[in-house]
């Protein structure tokens, strides 16, 4: 039997492996589900760093939409793709994102016409290959949220803790509208639901990285939870893995 002080310090030794333990969470979902309030919570109560992965494709999609190129055009997407840099700067649970040197506000690309955009030229392989090592690289520092379509299935498929955010398409599609109007960019709560249901079908059906559960996932509908009760929920189930 060991003596009663080495135990005592083994203990403690393992406490602090366990304090110091640093995971990579990701959280995938469709849009409107709450993962951004989620994530940024998450990332700022464990003091872990903000992956949104939907901003890369937002700030290609803007980038496309102001040299009004044609996204279909492989020869040009290519061109396009290699005069492109994206960084994205993390601080927190806040994340800024500068495209050829130039800072993008995230309101810019937030608006509906970049959703779709978007959306669209997430489907094309040559895309999401040039932005697979731009998200990895994140993974090199431990302690990250990271929030998309494909994280727990594509780009970390080693991630400590995977989750899968869901929620009816009409109260998303409620939350998204109000989201909206808070900013001025006011729109139809039927034209939200309209563009929303076609932005699923078209991450969810894509042939390549489609929108689905990373196979150990772990499911949460946050249809009828408000942002902090999904938070608290996730929490408890980090906090058996810290
Ligand atoms: O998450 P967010 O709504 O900002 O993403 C915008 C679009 O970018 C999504 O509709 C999806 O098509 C694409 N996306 C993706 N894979 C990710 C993140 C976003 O295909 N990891």
């Amino acid at each position: 039997m060991k003596p009663l002080d080495e135990v005592d310090i083994t203990k403690k030794n393992e406490r602090n492996v366990n304090v110091s333990r640093r995971l990579l969470i990701t959280i995938d979902g469709p849009a409107g589900v709450g993962k951004s309030t989620v994530s940024q919570g998450l990332a700022k109560r464990l003091g872990y760093v903000y992956l949104d992965t939907g901003a890369l494709y937002r700030a290609l999609a803007w980038k496309i939409q102001q040299q009004q190129a044609d996204p279909q055009d492989s020869i040009r997407l290519a061109t396009l793709l290699s005069k492109t840099e994206i960084v994205l700067l993390p601080h927190g649970e806040q994340v800024s994102i500068q495209i050829d040197g130039q800072m993008i506000e995230p309101r810019v690309l937030r608006t509906p016409e970049i959703s779709q955009l978007a959306s669209s030229i997430a489907a094309i392989p040559q895309v999401r290959a040039w932005l697979l090592p731009i998200q990895r690289r994140f993974a090199e520092a431990r302690g990250v949220v990271a929030e998309g379509r494909d994280m727990g299935t594509r780009v970390f498929p080693q991630a400590d803790l995977k989750f899968f955010l869901d929620a009816d398409l009409s109260v998303r599609a409620e939350r998204r509208h109000m989201e909206l109007s808070q900013r001025g960019q006011s729109q139809s709560l039927d034209m939200v639901r309209e563009q929303m249901a076609a932005r699923d079908i078209r991450d969810r059906t894509r042939a390549i990285d489609p929108l689905c559960p990373a196979k150990e996932a772990i499911l949460v509908d946050t249809s009828h939870e408000s942002a902090p009760q999904v938070l608290e929920q996730m929490m408890k189930v980090i906090a058996d893995r810290l």
